[in-house]
Formats: C-alpha cells, sequence, structure tokens
C-alpha cells in the first residue's frame, strides 16, 4: 500500500513539475479520501422503539431513529455511524463536533434552538405519566405529594419542573437514563414517571403493575433532528425528509417500529 501511494504521490508530482505549477500548489484535485465520508450520530440508546440495544440479539443501537438516519446518510453519500451517549451530553456533543447530527426523539424547543438548529419535525408523541396500577394517579391533582421522575435534560423534566411552578407538590428525580427511571417505580423510589406515550410500550408488556395515566395536558412534542448551529446539512436533510413523507417512505418506518 505504501508504495502504490508513494508511486502516485510521485507521478502527481512529475505531473505538476512537467505542467509547471507556478502558483505554489501541487496542481493536484485529487482527494484520495473521497470513499471515507462518514456522518457521526450522536444518540441515547435508550428509547425504544426510537434507539435501542436488543441485548438479546446484539450490541448493535437499532430503531426507527438508525433507519431514518441510515436513510438520509446513504441519499447524502455518507456512511452513518451511531454513537451512544447520555442524553443531556448530546447537545454539547453537537456543539463540540464530536458528532455531526443528533436523532434522538429529540423535540425542538426554544431553549435548545439557541444552541443548535433542527430539522423539520418527523414524528410526535405525548408525554404521559407511567405509573404502578395502585399509585392512584388518576387525574393531575393526584400528583400532590407524589415524587415524579424524568430524564436528566428532557423536556418531560421541564415538565415537571413547570408542574412544580404552578404550586403542585411533586418531588423530582432525574435519571440519566430511561430504564433507570422504570426500575425506581419498580421499585418504589418514584411513583411515577414523565415520558412519552410512544416509548412505553414495552415497559407496560413487561410490568403487569404498570399503567399509564394519562394526566397531563400539554401540546404534542415533535422529534427532530438536531445539526450545528449554521449547518449546510440542515436544508439537504429537510428536502429528504418531505421526500420521505411523499414517497411512503416515513410511513414505512413508522409502521415498521411503531405499529407491530
Ligand atoms: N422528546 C424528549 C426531549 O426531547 C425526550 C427524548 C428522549 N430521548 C432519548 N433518546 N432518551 O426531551
Amino acid at each position: 500500500m505504501k508504495k502504490i501511494a508513494a508511486m502516485i504521490l510521485s507521478s502527481m508530482m512529475a505531473v505538476s513539475f512537467v505542467s509547471g505549477c507556478s502558483n505554489g500548489k501541487t496542481g493536484a484535485s485529487v482527494t484520495t479520501d473521497d470513499d471515507s465520508k462518514v456522518l457521526i450520530m450522536g444518540t441515547s440508546a435508550d428509547y425504544k422503539p426510537f434507539e435501542f440495544i436488543d441485548t438479546a440479539v446484539s450490541s448493535e443501537i437499532i430503531g426507527f431513529d438508525v433507519d431514518l438516519a441510515n436513510y438520509i446518510a446513504e441519499e447524502l453519500g455518507y456512511e452513518l455511524e451511531v454513537r451512544d451517549m447520555d442524553f443531556n451530553s448530546l447537545l454539547t456533543a453537537l456543539q463540540t463536533d464530536k458528532v455531526d447530527i443528533v436523532l434522538a426523539g429529540m423535540t425542538p424547543t426554544e431553549e435548545r434552538k439557541e444552541v443548535v438548529d433542527f430539522s423539520d419535525i418527523y414524528f410526535t408523541a405525548k408525554n404521559v405519566v407511567i405509573t404502578t396500577t395502585d399509585s392512584g394517579i388518576e387525574s393531575l391533582e393526584d400528583i400532590n405529594g407524589k415524587v415524579l421522575g424524568a430524564q436528566t435534560g428532557s423536556i418531560q423534566q421541564t415538565a415537571v419542573e413547570e408542574m412544580q411552578e404552578s404550586g403542585l407538590d411533586v418531588t423530582l428525580e432525574t435519571r440519566e437514563r430511561m430504564p433507570n427511571l422504570i426500575q425506581e417505580i419498580l421499585s418504589g423510589r418514584i411513583d411515577g414517571v414523565v415520558i412519552e406515550d410512544m416509548v412505553t410500550a414495552n415497559y407496560l408488556e413487561a410490568n403487569d403493575n404498570l399503567k399509564i395515566a394519562d394526566v397531563l395536558e400539554e401540546a404534542d412534542n415533535g422529534s427532530a433532528i438536531a445539526l450545528p448551529k449554521g449547518s449546510d446539512l440542515t436544508e439537504q436533510i429537510n428536502e429528504i425528509i418531505a421526500e420521505m413523507k411523499e414517497n411512503g417512505k416515513m410511513d414505512e418506518l413508522v409502521n415498521k417500529w411503531f405499529n407491530e
């Protein structure tokens, strides 16, 4: 390999000699690494079916967001690489160039828009409370005196903080990872978790003693792709999302991951 590279290099130099390159450049427009275009996606793989690891099968991160990102990457001519981290670290990773895009069922909020750009919304979900069947949580007032959990840095954390501001007597507990929160309900340390309805199915299936309390009156949460501020990929990605909504690809992925 080295020999070949050296040969190519010397022939390039020869060419620029012959062509009498006087501008100080080598005169070569050859890029040697154009087949290594990698798009790095950051995610928090604790959010089935958006992104998760099916540990029984492999250690690979799979899900709706991963399929979506793979489709987009392919359209853009990139190879996708997926990196798992805590949800709360994702925007910093984007701002410090550790990742190129973030897909994590992330909702574009005004606060987040101050530090990153978002694509158009590709999916919507709604906040509910997941709790034990005997918690007595049937309405918003029942939350008085309760401990509610939420993922650190999520809009669900903000939702609980807003409950507190509105005068509800609720204690907030945060954890970095979603399954840890559910574990805390099961072990009785917290009464319920504010969570998006679209990610509750596997917890309900696995635990007979959990239920959904649909007690929050809020607008739906959209999911969008986060990108570094000013990224020229945003517009291209919006075009691809629009195309996918048109050509049925988006519905196909939604059906695959959300309507089993
Ligand atoms: N939509 C919510 C938010 O943006 C929760 C997303 C959590 N995502 C995850 N992969 N754990 O705050």
